[in-house]
């Protein structure tokens, strides 16, 4: 507990903590009761210094409600949006309550009177627009924070090649592995120019049996300080219609492989003091997904290998992270099968998962995929959860394959 409380306390002014902690008891505990307990007659909610009563104060009390839990979320996750939005929210504060003093004052007093209750909340706004950075975190000082080398599997392609060039950016040596030597030669080349930074090629199979140990042995004279766990495939259709040694093969790729990999190279990490994991797993380690059985159980097993991982190395100075992305522009899709649909890319979902490394056990990118596994699936009974994404998959898929 007092582990959780230093972590949820640290890097942030006590001001700052002090508003996060009010806007929690405004989310949790008084807008529930005032919402749901109060009875509407009685209600009365002020925005912009205006009074509503009754009826439509019970719903203008659903935005505030909003914003007290959105505030939570950001000044917990340091949310980008905070750098603007929480100063915005309190001159708007600092507004209302200026015009409902002086209103109610009335006069030439008012207008005076009305400064004084309003002053600490225009002093919250410069503070917070002064500590806007706060919102901003710097770079990710990748070197600084786990060493030299970072190894990323599955690095020629979509969010391995994204994940890969991100750390080189950021100063890290990377080993880049994958069957096509080709891009691998390629991303090479540009991460040396560009970043100057010393790479190194591993092509490795990782749905062989030896295909992590050939890694392993590759890179047996380096620290690697950071592990990416990326390498993954989907293999979508109909569970009977589908080739079983292929099945076989992607539960080695998306389940062992990281499993193997994270057990030799943490061993060499927990002896330096310092180290990081970040896995790829999915949307669909929530999610049954018909249709991508075996796809979604072995993101699960990311999941939940990734999440435990967390907490059992953080007190070794480890961080874990488990990136769960909705659909991405890559090559996944045809590669799994799916006939081509819309998604996030690959930068943009890379980049959530760096930035959540060493803050948070697992990431889901994207907010309309955040409310998807929050809220939906938990509001919604298995088997019509189920059934729903099944419905879903029948659009991503050829007929031959349903
Ligand atoms: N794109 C999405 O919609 C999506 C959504 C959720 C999660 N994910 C996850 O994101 C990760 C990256 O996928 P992506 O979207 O970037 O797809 P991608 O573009 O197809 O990239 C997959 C990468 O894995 C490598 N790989 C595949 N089979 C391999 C094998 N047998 N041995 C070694 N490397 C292998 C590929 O390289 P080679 O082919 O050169 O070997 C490639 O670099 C996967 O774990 C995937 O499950 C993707």
């Amino acid at each position: 507990m007092r582990e959780w409380l230093f972590d949820v306390f640290r890097e942030r002014p006590w001001w700052m903590s002090a508003t996060m902690i009010f806007c929690a008891y405004m989310a949790f505990i008084y807008m529930p009761w005032d919402i749901f307990v109060k009875p509407v007659a009685e209600d009365q909610e002020v925005w912009f210094g205006i009074l509503f009563s009754g009826f439509w104060a019970k719903v203008l009390a659903f935005p505030h409600w909003f914003v007290y839990s959105a505030a939570v979320y950001g000044f917990r996750r340091r949310r980008p949006w905070m750098a603007f939005w929480a100063p915005a929210y309190a001159a708007q504060v600092a507004f209302g309550i200026y015009l409902w003093t002086a209103v109610a004052t009335g006069g030439f007093s008012g207008i005076i009177v009305g400064l004084f209750p309003a002053i600490p909340f225009v002093g919250l706004v410069y503070a917070f627009w002064n500590n806007r950075d706060y919102f901003d975190p710097k770079p990710l000082a990748l070197t600084a924070r786990f060493g030299e080398w970072a190894l990323v599997t599955g690095a020629s392609s979509g969010i391995g090649s994204a994940l890969a060039r991100q750390i080189a950016a950021d100063g890290m040596k990377v080993v880049l592995t994958a069957r096509r030597e080709d891009r691998l030669v390629a991303l090479a080349a540009e991460f040396e120019r560009d970043f100057e930074v010393e790479t190194r090629i591993v092509v490795a199979d990782l749905a062989e049996p030896d295909g992590s140990k050939r890694v392993l042995e590759a890179v047996s004279d380096l620290e690697i300080g950071l592990l990416v766990n990326n390498a993954g495939q989907g293999y979508a259709g109909r569970f009977d219609l589908l080739d079983g040694e292929r099945l076989r093969r992607q539960l080695v790729l998306n389940c062992e492989t990281p499993l193997v990999l994270t057990h030799a190279l943490v061993q060499g990490m927990r002896e330096r003091g310092r180290g990081g994991v970040l896995l790829t797993g999915s949307l669909a380690g929530h999610l049954p997904l018909p249709l991508h059985s075996v796809y979604s159980a072995s993101k699960a097993f990311d999941r939940f290998l990734g999440e435990a991982l967390w907490a059992e190395l953080r007190a070794s100075n480890i961080d874990v992270v488990v990136l769960e992305p909705g659909s991405t522009e890559t090559e996944f899709q045809e590669v799994a099968g799916e006939m081509a649909h819309p998604g996030h890319r690959a930068d943009e979902v890379a980049r959530r998962g760096l930035r959540a490394l060493g803050e948070q056990p697992s990431v889901v990118s994207g907010w309309s995929n955040w409310v998807l596994v929050n809220a939906v699936s938990r509001l919604l009974t298995r088997p019509i959860l189920v059934l729903i994404a099944r419905a879903r998959m029948i659009k991503q898929l050829p007929e031959e394959l349903h």
